[in-house]
């Protein structure tokens, strides 16, 4: 099964050249890579890990211009709930919007988006909805608060949070066959985002399997359904969750605004997948 290693970039880099400054890092480091050989990630044909960034919205149309004959998809990290298209909605940008900017992804239900705009499963649904009508697939991301660790509450979090899919698929059943193809489920633990703390590969590895188990039971054609590890993973702690089944690849923040550490992570995936 093909890897896939997504940087989120959130309210990252500051300046539209520093933005470029990383692309041409990047850019330059894969092409590095592919030359040496040293890596398979810069060879369309035999690659086993997907890249792809998620810069912010002002930023997309020209990152996806620059990347467009790169390995590297453009994701959006949000689209409005109010309209595929367009619409009196001050600051929102639409799926076709996100779409014609030439992103052809978009994260949806980030911890940050639930916790400071109170992103929650009605507006998640219409999210959803949005983007595969604009067909942009979609990287789902769900995962429990400390609190709800603490208390052991994470797989019923997580059961709450996925039948959001579940009621999609009900919604608009002519989803059901694509649902694979168009999705991704990012677990990211609230308590290990940005903090350096990161659960054992055992438990992250138990709640995948519990999760590609609860969307099968939504969707026959989702029996494996990619599901990537997301908080605080490093260029030192990749090769551990890499190694693991169970595991598909990473959702990367604040290490993936480096080509350095993001490629280290990648290179990871790559290498356990080969
Ligand atoms: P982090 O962020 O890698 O900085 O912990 C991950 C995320 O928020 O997707």
């Amino acid at each position: 099964m093909q890897a896939w290693v997504i940087g989120n970039w959130k309210q990252n880099p500051a300046t539209r050249h520093d933005v470029n400054a990383l692309l041409d890092n990047l850019l330059t480091e894969i092409d590095a890579k592919a030359q040496a050989n040293t890596s398979l990630l810069g060879s369309h044909s035999d690659r086993h890990c997907q890249l792809m960034v998620a810069p912010s919205c002002i930023h997309l149309a020209e990152v996806s211009t620059r990347l467009k004959h790169s390995p590297v998809i453009c994701a959006a990290q949000d689209i409005s709930e109010h309209s595929a298209n367009t619409g009196a909605y001050t600051g929102d940008c639409s799926a076709k919007q996100v779409a014609d900017s030439g992103a052809t992804w978009t994260l949806l239900g980030h911890s940050e988006r639930r916790q400071y705009h109170s992103e929650a499963h009605d507006s998640l649904v219409k999210k959803l909805t949005h983007a595969f009508a604009q067909n942009l697939r979609v990287v789902f991301c769900i995962g429990e608060t400390q609190a709800q660790y603490d208390n052991k509450q994470t797989l019923e979090v997580i059961d709450t949070q996925l039948s959001v899919i579940k009621d999609l698929m009900t919604q608009q059943p002519e989803l059901v066959a694509s649902l694979a193809n168009r999705l991704i489920i990012a677990y990211e633990p609230v308590w290990a985002i940005g903090t350096g703390k990161v659960p054992t590969v055992e438990e992250v590895s138990k709640t995948h399997a519990h999760i590609k188990q609860t969307v099968a039971g939504f969707a026959s054609t989702a029996d494996n359904m990619t599901v990537l590890y997301g908080g605080s993973v490093n260029a030192e702690n990749a090769d551990s969750f890499a190694a693991d089944a169970m595991i598909d690849g990473a959702l990367v923040g604040g290490a993936s605004l480096k080509a350095e550490s993001f490629l280290a992570i990648a290179n990871a995936f790559e290498q356990a997948h080969s």
